[in-house]
């Protein structure tokens, strides 16, 4: 298992991610999809693993950024991540060759950790066929290399236990959705977060309230929503 480095979390999935796993989180903008994965790369980094950072939209610097505003200092971790900003149109262009470097960086960095931030953005650029079948074999490439995997994505307009497209779900080992609950217009919203699945792992599905502090995210493990 490889703790999710948040606070509060790793009890809420059944003690951590399964190594090997690709675990998809999903939420509306602002859910703190890109903290989440921040996270779970700081826990690699600190634990001496090598780690990558896929960003299929804001750039490396932004993303250092951001891990510095919540106390992640990458920096002095330099020699061990790896954050590639990638354009996502070239990516849907040549993913045969994404998917082959994606397999030897992996490889020869020897990563124990991967993320992918916001792969919604990619499957926007595919029809329906061709999404499922790209997603499919990004997949399979990191099965081959037991990378230990976060997705984030969108989450649906209508449906906030949905993924944007509706197909990581199936694609991923485990999936979490992350929620603005509210109860009224004019109350301030809960974020809450839900595991919607996690294979060969006896998780919680209780929505669980989770706050976004000056040190990142921090899961009310235990707490009542209202
Ligand atoms: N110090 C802080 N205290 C409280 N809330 C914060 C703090 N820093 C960031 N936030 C909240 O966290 C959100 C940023 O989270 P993050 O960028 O991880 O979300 P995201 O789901 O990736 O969003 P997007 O869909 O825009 O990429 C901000 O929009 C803000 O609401
Ligand atoms: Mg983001």
């Amino acid at each position: 298992m490889l703790s999710t480095g948040i606070e509060g979390l790793d009890a809420v999935i059944g003690g951590g991610i399964p190594e090997g796993h690709i675990v998809t989180v999903f939420g509306a903008y602002g859910t703190g999809k890109t903290t989440f994965a921040l996270h779970f790369i700081h826990e690699g980094l600190k634990n001496g693993e090598k780690c990558i950072f896929i960003s299929l939209d804001e750039d490396e610097r932004s993303i250092m950024d951001t891990a510095k505003g919540f106390g992640m200092d990458f920096e002095q971790y330099s020699e061990n991540i790896e954050i590639i900003k990638l354009d996502p149109v070239a990516v849907k262009e040549s993913m045969d060759k994404v998917k082959n470097d994606l397999l030897s960086a992996i490889k020869q960095m020897g990563a124990k950790r991967l993320v992918i931030d916001t792969v919604s953005i990619l499957e926007g650029l595919f029809d329906e066929k061709d999404r499922w079948l790209a997603l499919s074999h990004l997949r399979d490439i990191i099965k081959k290399s037991e990378v230990t995997a976060i997705f984030t994505s969108e989450a649906d307009k209508y449906s906030q236990t949905t993924s944007k497209y509706g197909i990581l779900e199936y694609v991923s080992d485990g999936a979490i959705a992350l929620k603005y609950i509210r109860k009224s217009e004019i109350e301030e919203p809960i974020l809450a977060l839900e595991v919607v699945k996690m294979r060969r792992v006896k998780h919680s599905r209780k929505l669980t309230p989770y706050m976004i502090t000056d040190t990142g995210i921090r899961v009310l493990e235990g707490a009542e929503l209202f």
